[in-house]
């Protein structure tokens, strides 16, 4: 397994409810190194172009709305099968259908609000992680 990257993105339905620092926490016992980490908060054309892949789906205008209601933590992550691994630790996309003791099971409320993003690549994690950050973010 090499050494690599994901991206991820405390949701704002996670930061309204105060779970940054518990879900921080579980991020570190799993060993993941935060290379690059902010609070901020995305702009209706910033949700439409991460989640432009999503733009046809019904959904895609309840996402935009969520997305940009409040701040979230976006951050990017390294430990080795870094992608892998992290989408295993927030579980299915769909809360109900996570594991117990996952992100999502944890702290997601719905399949729409589900608490946290985990890139699903390799590849997307580098286009996720340069939305967000500029290279001299990154440690
Ligand atoms: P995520 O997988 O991080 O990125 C796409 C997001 O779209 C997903 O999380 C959910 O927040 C949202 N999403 C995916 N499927 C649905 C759905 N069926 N209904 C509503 N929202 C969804």
């Amino acid at each position: 397994m090499a050494t690599n990257r994901t991206f991820t993105m405390l949701k704002p339905d996670a930061v309204e409810k105060g779970h940054i620092g518990a879900i921080l926490e579980k991020i570190n016992t799993a060993g993941f190194r935060i290379v690059a980490m902010k609070l901020t908060q995305m702009t209706t054309a910033d949700a439409q172009a991460f989640y432009a892949i999503h733009k046809e789906r019904p959904f895609f205008p309840d996402l935009v709305e969520y997305m940009t209601r409040g701040p979230i933590v976006a951050a990017i992550l390294e430990k080795d099968n870094a992608v892998e691994d992290f989408r295993t630790l927030i579980g299915a996309t769909n809360p109900a259908d996570a594991a117990e003791g996952t992100i999502r099971k944890l702290y997601a409320a719905s399949i729409g609000e589900n608490a946290v993003h985990g890139s699903d690549s390799d590849e997307n994690a580098a286009i996720e992680g340069a939305f967000h950050f500029a290279g001299r973010d990154m440690f």
